[in-house]
């Protein structure tokens, strides 16, 4: 069976400020990746994201705790992890004179590769990414989207067994990102690699990760699929009533499975649990009045992430 992509126990790591103040960014993280899994790591701002993806892919030194990736010691086999590994981040900065083509040239060569084995990997890559239109096109004059394809090519040159991205559709127009996404989906699925993603955007987690990690100023606060997050976290589904008349707003607050109602003239919206059972007692409340509209909308990870980040 294959190695599990990252293994870490009580990962912490620290920053000092220019004052000498200590800021604990990360507390002790400890967690497991499975081999294959797109991962997310989710969380506000300032949560610690970027620090992990960066310990995770040997960039920076944890404090304390241990570190296996793809099944080889952090603080040991680092140079042997990174030629399995490859990193995409939010904002590129590649040899700005340099030209697509060149630029993959230039990193495929730091990775020891030349001849005809590279020009190949780079026409791959170039069609994979669809680069082509613009493999003449200098670095300094790409779109943030044809720069952060740029980046997510240069981070398969090796062929990596695990891919970390941070924030890799940050910018990004939605059709772009769209794209971006699919990309990443097709890179998985057809090269079989292991992904370790953070994203702000939770539609994007919930397409893409098969678990999410959240943070919490430096700490796991839940792990697991979308779907169980979801579920666990008891969040009901909303449902959005427009309506002229009399409606008994006090009675429907009493009605089992409704969790919250919050009223504005001609317009309701409640938190409720398991909808299909209640949905039938609920609007009988509305007898009275006539229902211009209504809308059901079951939770989705943003509603976890607002929820966590509390
Ligand atoms: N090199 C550094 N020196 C000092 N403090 C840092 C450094 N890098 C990050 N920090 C601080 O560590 C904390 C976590 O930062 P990190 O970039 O890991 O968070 P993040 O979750 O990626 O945030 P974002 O969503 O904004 O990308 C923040 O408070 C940040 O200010
Ligand atoms: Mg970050």
């Amino acid at each position: 069976m294959a190695e599990k992509s990252v293994v870490c126990r009580g990962i912490c790591k620290s920053y000092k400020s220019f004052f000498g103040a200590e800021a604990k960014v990360l507390k002790e993280i400890s967690l497991e990746v499975e081999a294959g899994e797109i991962f997310g790591i989710l969380g506000p701002n300032g949560s610690g994201k970027t620090t992990l993806i960066s310990i995770f892919s040997t960039l920076i030194y944890p404090e304390r705790g241990s570190l296996h990736v793809l099944g080889l010691d952090a603080s040991r086999r680092r140079d042997e992890i990174r030629k399995l590994i490859n990193i995409s981040t939010a904002k590129p900065n590649f040899p700005w004179s340099l030209s697509v083509k060149e630029n993959l040239r230039h990193y495929g060569m730091l990775y020891g590769m030349h001849g005809s084995m590279l020009s190949k990997a780079v026409s791959d890559l170039i069609d994979t990414f669809e680069l082509g239109e613009y493999t003449d096109m200098n670095f300094e004059n790409l779109s943030t989207g044809l720069k952060q394809r740029l980046s997510l090519a240069k981070a398969m040159l090796n062929r990596p067994k695990l891919l970390f991205l941070d924030e890799p559709t940050t910018g990004l127009d939605p059709d772009i990102s769209m794209k971006t996404r699919s990309l990443i989906r097709r890179i998985h699925d057809e090269q079989e690699i292991s992904v370790i993603m953070s994203t702000h955007y939770m539609p994007e987690a919930e397409m893409l990760c098969d678990r999410v990690a959240f943070l919490r100023k430096g700490e796991v606060v839940a792990l697991d699929t979308p779907q169980n997050l979801k579920n666990h976290l008891g969040l009901g589904e909303r449902v959005v009533v427009f309506y002229e008349g009399p409606v008994d707003l006090k009675g429907l607050e009493m009605v089992q499975g409704v969790m919250s109602v919050a009223a504005e003239p001609g317009r309701v919206e409640m938190v409720i649990d398991r909808t299909r059972e209640n949905l039938d007692r609920i609007i009988k409340l509305f007898s009275g009045a006539k229902i211009l509209d209504i809308s059901v909308k079951e939770p989705d990870l943003e509603d976890v992430f607002i929820e966590l980040a509390r």
